[in-house]
């Protein structure tokens, strides 16, 4: 793959809302144990945003401390781009509001949905528009606030997400950057993750919130043997794409769903535990805001060293996946 200008990541920032569930609060509204939940997902509590809270407000919050990281100002961003299945409203898109919030006047905006994988999608379009000359700054947030798609009856998904965002500022850059991105689709899965009402084909009714169509249906299995196969494989696609071998690996930042899912891809790319950076057990799925809050995090820890190479891995609802291999430099454009 030939790129014209590479594009480099140089500010993070995320976001987690306060209010901490449990797995033992979780214990008090369905059918479950703080043991099955660790044992079969990893996961020990998520955050969870408080009623006045919107994606908007909290993508707003990390955009900013990526901002400040970044040592840029809001007006000097060319594009925004959101990725989230939990927009404030259907239209307009949420990245318009934020923009407002920001006070970021000369940016584009534009919402991208590829469901958990939407983040990485959204740093390879980012990473197309600086590539291409078009633009130098572009910020790019993933958030979610699923617990307002949870069915808190459903014991099959309720215990899996939380609340939360995450913020990168896209520059370009002489050296290092993004070296290669890996996209894909299935959408013959479509129906192993999905919302089935309050768009066109069931528009919301009586009948469609009596049926609790508006929350998140999955087919936990099939959504898990997909992950376990695609995480691996876009991982090794992606770095093969680079010109890099397994070995190169220095970080893996994969997507927070399920700790067998990340030990399977782990294990495929033979890296030992210290190279793959899990929040699970505090967060839970944040769905796209997953990968860039790890990102921010692992940074903060000093986990990240210039000349790293490191792996961003996502999987989702469509069903899609996505990978980016971006050598570390935050050398600004
Ligand atoms: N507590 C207790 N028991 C439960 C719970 C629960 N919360 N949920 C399910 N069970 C029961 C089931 O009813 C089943 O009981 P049965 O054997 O009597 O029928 C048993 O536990 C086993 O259920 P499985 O579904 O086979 O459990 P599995 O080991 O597959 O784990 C899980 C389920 C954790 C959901 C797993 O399939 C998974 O992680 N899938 C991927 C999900 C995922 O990552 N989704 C997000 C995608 S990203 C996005 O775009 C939002």
């Amino acid at each position: 793959m030939k790129i014209l200008r590479r594009a480099t990541i140089t500010g993070n920032g995320k976001y987690l809302p306060p209010e901490v569930m449990t797995n033992k609060d979780i214990e008090k509204i369905v059918d479950t144990s703080d043991e099955w939940i660790r044992s079969r997902t990893g996961i020990e509590k998520r955050r969870i945003a408080a009623d006045d809270m919107t994606t908007s407000q909290m993508g707003y919050l990390a955009a900013k401390e990526a901002l400040e990281d970044a040592d840029l100002a809001p007006e000097d961003l060319d594009l925004i781009i959101v990725a989230t299945v939990t927009p404030d409203m259907i239209f307009p898109a949420t990245s318009c509001i934020i923009q407002e919030k920001l006070g970021a006047k000369n940016a584009a905006a534009f919402d991208l949905e590829a469901g958990c994988s939407g983040f990485v999608y959204g740093v390879s379009v980012a990473g197309q528009f600086i590539s291409s000359g078009m633009y130098d700054n572009v910020l790019v947030i993933g958030v979610e606030t699923l617990s307002r798609i949870t069915d808190w009856e459903d014991r099959d998904t309720a215990v899996l997400f939380g609340d939360g965002a995450g913020a990168a500022v896209m520059q370009s850059t002489e050296k290092g950057g993004f070296l290669a991105y890996d996209l894909g689709a299935d959408g013959a899965g479509q129906d192993a993750l999905h919302v089935p009402a309050g768009g066109t084909i069931k528009p919301a009714s009586e009948e469609t919130v009596k049926d609790k169509l508006h929350f998140i249906r999955m087919e936990g299995n099939t959504v898990y043997k997909f992950a376990v196969k695609r995480m691996g494989k876009a991982s090794l696609e992606v770095i093969k794409k680079a010109g890099l071998k397994r070995e190169d690996i220095d970080l893996l930042i994969p997507h927070q769903a399920n700790t067998r899912i990340i030990d399977a891809a782990a294990r495929r790319l033979k890296l030992s535990s210290d190279k793959v950076y899990v929040n699970l057990p505090e967060y839970g799925n944040t769905s796209s805001a997953s990968v860039p809050i790890a990102l921010a995090e692992a940074k903060e820890k000093g986990l990240i060293k210039k000349g790293d190479i490191v792996v961003l891995v996502a999987f989702g609802a469509g069903l899609t996946w996505a990978s980016a291999v971006i050598e570390w430099n935050e050398e600004r454009g």
